[in-house]
Order: structure tokens, then sequence, then C-alpha cells
């Protein structure tokens, strides 16, 4: 099959307004030949050989699986287990503490809620997990429930397999490497230990749409809301400051470039943000 040249700009600007329209995500024209490829490969999955007649294809009625594959090939899922590992080190240290100080006076202490937004193949939502796992006697018999969701479905199939490549462990302490993955025979893959992923419940969502669940006691958004445009970071922030619990916090990405949409929270640290009391 003859490969197709490189997006026309007319062609390009159909897929980007797509893009936009189902995520939020704003692609730069500077974008053009990486987005190319990626469509690319599309075609090829579906036996197609041209741009238009794809197009054509993923806009008819009913595309739901592809429209979702087409969304994994376009956006990055790039990420690591502690990821900025001093967001972690608050969350460790200082929330989950003050969560458990907080309610140390009711008589049914309901769970910690965290929600990872954002949370591509897992790391993140696991990384969670490992902490509250190794401050169990901190937590004084509270649970702690982690919600990890992601637009992409591909990310979310790995995201619960939970089995990870030499390379995605590299960086990760030896003795918590040991604690809380299952290495395979050859050494080549780790298992998340179940007791880890009982924590976690992975969700499909697009965040530029209300999430139906009780409200969180913590928020991560990082590394997402960097692809997306004014307008739709503006519509993210309002929706993820209305899934946050009075008190709550919002625990904010190096490059989400959304400071100043935060003025109804208060500002703690660079990183994070409180929902008044
Ligand atoms: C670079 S990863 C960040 C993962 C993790 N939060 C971290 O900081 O390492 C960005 C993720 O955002 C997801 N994403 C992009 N647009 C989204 C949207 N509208 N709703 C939900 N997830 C989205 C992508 O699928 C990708 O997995």
């Amino acid at each position: 099959m003859i490969e197709p040249d490189k997006l026309t700009r007319e062609q390009f600007d159909l897929f980007r307004d797509f893009i936009y329209r189902h995520s939020g995500i704003r692609v730069e024209v500077s974008k053009i030949t990486l987005v190319t490829n990626r469509i690319r490969r599309r075609l090829k999955a579906n036996g197609l050989s041209d741009f238009d007649a794809y197009y054509r294809w993923l806009t008819t009625p009913g595309r739901e699986t592809e429209i979702a594959s087409f969304l994994d090939a376009v956006t990055t899922n790039e990420t690591s287990f502690f990821r900025t590992p001093q967001h972690f080190a608050w969350f460790q240290e200082e929330f989950l503490p003050e969560c458990v100080s907080r309610t140390a006076k009711l008589s049914v202490r309901p769970p910690i809620r965290v929600w990872s937004a954002a949370c591509s193949t897992g790391q993140e939502p696991y990384s969670l997990a490992m902490c509250a796992h190794e401050n169990t006697l901190r937590l004084a018999g509270r649970q702690v429930s982690i919600l990890g969701t992601d637009i992409s479905a591909d990310a979310l199939r790995e995201a619960r397999e939970g089995i990870y490549k030499q390379r995605a462990v590299e960086d990760v302490d030896p003795q918590r490497r040991a604690r809380c993955f299952r290495t395979s025979a050859d050494g080549e893959t780790y298992a998340i230990r179940p007791h880890l992923k009982e924590l976690i419940e992975f969700r499909h969502h697009n965040l530029m749409t209300p999430l139906r669940a009780q409200p969180f006691d913590c928020i991560f958004i990082r590394n997402v809301l960097i692809y997306f445009d004014r307008e739709s970071k503006q519509r993210v922030v309002e929706l993820l400051i209305q899934s946050l619990v009075r008190g709550g916090y919002l625990v904010v990405g190096p490059s989400e470039g959304i400071y100043d949409m935060l003025a109804p929270l208060v500002k703690k640290k660079t990183f994070l943000y409180q929902k008044p009391l």
C-alpha cells in the first residue's frame, strides 16, 4: 500500500478540530509531522490508504472504539513512578497525617479519597498507593481509596494490568521495588503486587466532562493541561474544584499553565492549592 504524504494544512485543521472537540487538546501547527505519523498508524490499522477516507470513516456515527484509538495515537502518555518526588513526599509526610488527625475524633472515619486525574499507564496512582501502604501505621485504620482516570483506553489497559518493563522501574528505590513488585522469572517485567492494586479503581474519563463520583480529599492533575487551550483549561479547573471536598488539595504539575485560574483556592506551596474549609 502506498503511504500517503504529509497531511495538508486543510486536512491537519480538520483532524486538529476533531481532537479539540473530543479531548480539549489544541494541537500546535508545528506538530503537523508528528500528527501525520501518528494518523498514518491508524490508516494502516484500518486498511485505509488516504487521510480524507480515514477522516470520513472516523466521523461516521458509531465509531467510538476508533475514536478512542485515534486519541490514544495522538496524545502523549509519558509518565513515571514518583515523578516529581516532592509531590509524593508532601502526600505521605503532610497530607496523610493531616487527614488522619482531622477526623481522629469521628466515630466513623470515611476513606481518604484521592484522584489521579489523567493517570496514563498507572505509575502515578500506583506511586500514591505505595505511599499509602508504607504509611499504614500512621493511617491508624483509615483506608485510602484511589481513583485513576484517563481518556486513553490503551493507557488504562496497561494501568489495570500493572506490569512494567525493567526500564520503567529503574528509578524506584530497590527496597521499595522488592516490596511493591513481583519480578518475572526472566527478570524482564515487574508486576504490581495485589495489595497495592486493591487500593485503586481505574476508570475511563474525559477531563472536559463532570466526573460522577464523591468529592475527593486530594486530586493530582499533572502534565496534562499543558496541551489544552485556555478555554479548556478553565473548564477542567472548574470541574476539578467542584470535585474537591472543602479543605481538599489540588496537586498541580509544573507546566499546567493554570496558576492564574486557581483563585478560588488558597496557595499552600508552588504546586499545592487548598479549597477553603
Ligand atoms: C503525559 S501523561 C501524564 C500522566 C501523569 N499524570 C503524570 O504526570 O505522569 C498525560 C495523560 O493525559 C491524558 N489525557 C489527555 N487529554 C485528556 C482528557 N481530555 N481527559 C483525560 N485524560 C486526558 C493522556 O491520555 C495521557 O495519558
